[in-house]
């Protein structure tokens, strides 16, 4: 074994690249439950990249045979049923897993100097990862894979001048038709699939050249031995692989709870109106985008007044691409001399918690009717204007409560409280 390994090292670099990445890569000592969603989010990746794999063996993409496909896929392909409820629940699972993975970075301060470049290709895979399951949900062709897609993509036409015909260029008609369920498919299986193994793997890369944050968001190099080794690190290869193992275990456990026993997990991961093949001429009573979607879809929908020269739609939708592009600047708008929530004063604390609670609650708001009143007083869409006030301040008061507030010392040592 170790004369086939010196004649693989003089070619390729493997254990150099084994050691330097795993086993003397030096990871702090006190990762809590927050550190398993990376690995967790690098495992759904694999999986839904593998079952992709079997489904595209069966799918057909075109518009006359697509649903059936899924259907026979469904009935007659052996495990069929099991490769589609593994992909589909994945995706769920992947925006949950990845949802928990930034809201670590916020409580710890990871996207903060020096892993900005970390936070900033992470906010390029999430845009990646929505377009992914965007583009996934026209494949079955179901009635709200048509109907939700007509809605995004009927968005484009808001913007002024160059609206009508970029809506047009992406449907590749001037409906959502064959053309459209065509490049989809390509772009979902080849594209941008293609993209997110990419840009993980240079997230991997500028996490390993700067250092993993860690709970206590402490600088973990500053402190080594005297050969070097940072006291407050230890090996990933075995500790941390052991450990993540033991949160894929957990996280198998809760992903075949739903699998098997609620893989439409209440319509909300396989909605209704897609058991229903897709009809121009038969409109959803709600159109209802998938529940990762929807509090930007409140955002959305929250704008109701034209101002100025722009109409509400307009003002919609930079509402809510400003939603997401605000997390493109987050670490510049962060001005703690602390990274750790650990170290932070109260007004960090309590802007995170509304900021969290109004991403959840504008997340139920998108699946209801703006004028029904589902909470209590008021109507929906009211609340949803309250909630996107919330979420939007959270990020613009940031400079200013992160600068002025009063923060504890910072130890000197990692600790396990
Ligand atoms: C396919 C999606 C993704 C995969 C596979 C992935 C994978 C990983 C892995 C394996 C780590 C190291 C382990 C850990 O710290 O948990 C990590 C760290 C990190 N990720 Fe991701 N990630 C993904 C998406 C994202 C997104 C969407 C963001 C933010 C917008 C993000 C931000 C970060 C940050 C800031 C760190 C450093 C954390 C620290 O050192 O405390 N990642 N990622």
């Amino acid at each position: 074994m170790s004369k086939f390994m010196a004649w693989v090292d003089e070619r390729f670099p493997a254990t150099k690249v084994w050691e330097e990445h795993l086993a003397k890569y030096y990871a702090p000592k006190n990762f809590n439950f927050w550190y398993y969603f990376g690995s967790l989010a690098t495992v759904l990746l694999v999986l839904q990249i593998l079952t992709g794999i079997f489904l595209t063996i069966h799918y057909k993409p075109d518009v006359e045979l697509a649903f059936a496909s899924v259907e026979y896929i469904m009935r007659d392909v052996q495990w069929g049923w099991l490769i589609r409820y593994m992909h589909t629940t994945g995706a769920s699972f992947f925006f949950i897993v990845i949802y928990l993975h930034m809201f670590r970075a916020l409580l710890y301060g990871s996207h903060r100097k020096p892993r900005e470049l970390i936070w900033l290709i992470g906010c390029v895979i999430y845009v990646a990862l929505m377009a992914e399951s965007f583009m996934g949900y026209l494949l079955p062709w179901g009635n709200m894979s048509y109907w939700g897609a007509q809605v995004i993509i009927s968005l484009f036409t808001a913007i002024p001048l160059v609206g009508e015909g970029l809506a047009e260029w992406v449907r590749g008609d001037y409906v959502i038709s064959d053309a459209t369920l065509n490049r989809f498919f390509a772009f979902h299986v080849i594209l941008i699939p293609l993209i997110l193994a990419a840009l993980v793997f240079l997230h991997i890369v500028a996490l390993h050249k700067v250092g993993s944050n860690n709970p206590d968001g402490i600088d973990i190099k500053k402190n080594k031995d005297a050969k070097g080794v940072p006291v407050d690190g230890i090996p990933f290869h075995p500790y941390y692989t052991v450990k993540d193992l033991v949160g894929l275990v957990v996280f198998l456990i809760l992903f075949c709870l739903v699998l098997f026993f609620l893989p439409e997990f209440f319509g909300i991961f396989l909605e209704k109106d897609n058991f229903a093949p897709a009809s121009a001429l038969q409109t959803p009573e709600d159109i209802v985008p998938l529940w990762y979607f929807t509090p930007y879809y409140s955002i959305l929908r929250a704008n109701t007044v034209n101002f100025f020269w722009i109409d509400a739609k307009l003002w919609g939708v930079i509402f809510m691409g400003l939603a997401i592009a605000l997390f493109f600047v987050l670490p510049w708008l962060d001005r703690s001399p602390v990274r750790s929530i650990r170290y932070r004063g109260f007004q960090y604390k309590l802007w995170l918690t509304l900021f969290v609670i109004s991403f959840i609650v504008l997340g139920y708001l998108g699946f209801k009717n703006p004028d029904n009143v589902d909470l209590f007083l008021f109507k929906n869409v009211i609340w949803a204007q309250i909630f996107t006030i919330i979420y939007f301040l959270f990020f613009f008061l940031l400079p200013f409560y992160s600068k002025s507030e009063k923060t504890k010392p910072v130890p000197e040592r990692v600790n396990f409280k």
